[in-house]
């Protein structure tokens, strides 16, 4: 990793660099780590650019008083991963006067996109349908397809972030289209291992027939497997329990490979090259899409090995 002074108010030189403000949400995950580790590998001295990086902590608060002081510094552009939808049209309103381009990365905001110039991120509607489609091809032939109730319960990620919402949603359009697969519970557990794992202990002393977790984020998935285990029961392939886990990160993708998780849908972390090519558009005076997504796969036994030999994260 690159160590960067995680402030908004490092002293910007007067070289000829492009002065870009990151407000990075937090570090609450393994996907979180490698987020902030591929912009501040894309917007770095050598490529032209000064990189200005603050981590929010999980605090909106702090990502609105850190894009505030890039305002203030008058950065050439503003970066920054909203850790929820909703407010912030004001601090935008406030970047658009001062005429400073802001790039939105990973997860939507709700307010007018004349607020900002482009934005970078996944389908996570789209991520939590293939969550869904994975599990009905997974039933075909199985005792619940279409006679048993197939219980589920969801390992839902920070309230209100579009990553939560859109999977929730992916998952819940496909899922009513099945009259025996039944949510029993869907909590909040913040994308951490240790909020997976008391939610998963809670689920498992509240229900006693789960089927399947669906669980939001890898860390979750991993506070999961431990408060599974404790319990004595087995998950992934030919066990008790069928998990499908979110993000594709290494050590989550070791675990498809060896039959712990069933399926793993990636969320693409690898976003600093897009940024920075936007940004080089930008500076050449040319236009830039407003919507960009980033590739993603979803990956199981069968097909996890053509990835594991070169996952960085
Ligand atoms: O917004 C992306 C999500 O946020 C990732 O799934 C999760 O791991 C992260 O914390």
């Amino acid at each position: 990793t690159i160590d960067i002074q995680s402030t908004a108010e490092q002293e910007i030189p007067s070289q000829n660099q492009i002065v870009v403000g990151v407000s990075q949400l937090g570090s609450e995950s393994m996907w979180r780590t490698a987020n902030s580790a591929s912009i501040q590998q894309a917007l770095c001295k050598e490529n032209g650019y000064f990189l200005l990086f603050n981590n929010a902590r999980q605090k909106q608060e702090n990502q609105i008083k850190a894009i505030r002081s890039y305002i203030s510094q008058r950065v050439d552009y503003i970066v920054f991963s909203p850790i929820v939808e909703d407010g912030w049209e004001t601090v935008l309103q406030e970047a658009k006067e001062a005429d400073i381009p802001v790039i939105v990365m990973d997860r939507n905001v709700s307010c007018d996109p004349s607020l900002y110039t482009a934005w970078v991120g996944s389908d996570f509607t789209e991520e939590g349908r293939n969550a869904a489609r994975w599990l009905e091809e997974d039933l075909k032939g199985k005792k619940f397809d279409q006679k048993e109730t197939v219980h589920i319960v969801v390992l839902r990620g920070t309230s209100n972030a579009s990553a939560t919402l859109g999977r929730t949603k992916g998952f819940a359009e496909i899922a009513k289209t099945h009259p025996n697969w039944e949510i029993l519970d869907s909590d909040d557990a913040d994308f951490t291992t240790a909020k997976g794992r008391e939610v998963m202990e809670k689920y498992l002393q509240k229900y006693k027939d789960i089927d399947v977790v669906v669980s939001q984020n890898d860390d979750m998935t991993f506070g999961a497997i431990e408060a599974i285990r404790a319990a004595g029961k087995t998950t992934g392939t030919g066990g008790d329990i069928t998990l499908i886990s979110f993000d594709g990160t290494r050590s989550a993708l070791e675990k498809v490979k060896s039959g712990v998780i069933n399926v793993d849908i990636e969320c693409n972390p690898l976003q600093g090259t897009y940024i920075q090519e936007i940004i080089n558009r930008l500076e050449d005076g040319e236009s830039v899409d407003k919507i960009n997504y980033v590739e993603e796969k979803v990956y199981t036994q069968k097909n996890v090995l053509s990835v594991l030999g070169d996952r960085v994260y």
